[in-house]
């Protein structure tokens, strides 16, 4: 175990493939290490591709302990014994006893296929795509004891296909994940976000790819308007806002280079939220329009 390493384990009952990208990108890089990954699942894909790496790996399995929390304590005692700092919930499909929550709060995240808090819970892709939306996307958030309703960290907006195919919606989602659930790894590690400092990485992490522009200073300037925080806009998830608003920007940017106008960039900020707000289709939440426009 190496002096200082900020030793991460991860949780995971499937194929693992958003355990192999933190393997791939951030174990053993800036000083992450992945110190163990555990699984719900004998003979989980995850577990072996701990054991390839190296890593310590362990199944604890529903039906092997008298209950859900006597199995969470087993789990939560061999994590602390490999002194880890952070909790990833990567793919992993049970409830966490609220022992467990306790005794890591603020120090486990998960990985979400959907820009919450729309769309919690089990199949949030086909969720999406029942509701007719052309916009979803990939949350990462802290683990409180709800179902997927701790704040969250970082989010990314991705657009549902015009063919409207699942398996393809599925490849884009995954590989967003494989991402941002990273990145938030790195922003953790760094200690520039913690649970008490979400709100800075609004500014800063959340971005529009390819645009260049800082569009956390868009949202957080509509939020000073309304004399708000940025976490106080509105019910809706202020993250979920900012997504939308970049991919606005992004479709907005390709939209007026075609036309040869002006940039985005000379776009009051009105004009862009205001485009985000049609590319739903379903109305937004009740409270947020009150919420952000006053
Ligand atoms: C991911 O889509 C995650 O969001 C969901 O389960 C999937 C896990 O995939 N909760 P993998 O096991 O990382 O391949």
């Amino acid at each position: 175990m190496s002096a200082q390493a900020f030793r991460v384990a991860v949780l995971a009952s499937g194929t693992g493939t958003n355990l192999q990208a933190i393997l791939d990108t951030v174990h053993g890089q800036d000083g992450i290490e992945v110190g163990a990954v555990a699984s719900d699942k004998p003979g989980a894909m995850a577990l072996d591709r701990a054991t390839d790496a190296g890593i310590a790996a362990e199944c604890f399995p529903r039906d092997g302990f008298d209950s859900r929390e006597e199995r969470d304590g087993a789990m939560s005692e061999w994590l602390a014994e490999k002194e880890i700092h952070l909790v990833v919930l990567a793919g992993y499909m049970q409830l966490l006893s609220p022992s467990f929550i306790e005794r890591w709060r603020d120090r486990i995240v998960n990985v979400h296929p959907a820009l919450l808090p729309s769309f919690p819970g089990l199949d949030a892709i086909g969720q999406a795509l029942d509701a007719g939306m052309e916009v979803t996307g990939v949350t990462v958030h802290f683990v409180d004891e709800g179902v997927d309703t701790g704040a969250p960290i970082l989010q990314r907006p991705v657009p549902v296909p015009a063919s409207r195919d699942r398996d393809e919606l599925e490849d884009a989602v995954h590989a967003t994940e494989h991402i941002l659930l990273p990145e938030a790894i790195r922003l953790l590690a760094s200690g520039r976000v913690s649970a008490e400092r979400v709100d800075d990485a609004l500014a800063s992490k959340v971005d529009v790819e390819g645009t260049g522009v800082p569009f956390g200073e868009l949202t957080a300037e509509a939020a000073r308007a309304q004399g708000q925080r940025l976490t106080d806009v509105g019910t809706w998830g202020p993250l979920q806002r900012v997504a939308k608003v970049a991919h606005a920007w992004k479709l907005l940017a390709a939209q007026l280079e075609k036309e040869g106008r002006a940039t985005v960039r000379d776009l009051p900020a009105a004009d862009v939220i205001e485009h985000a707000e049609r590319l739903w289709v379903l109305p937004p939440p009740e409270g947020l329009i009150e919420g952000v426009r006053g």
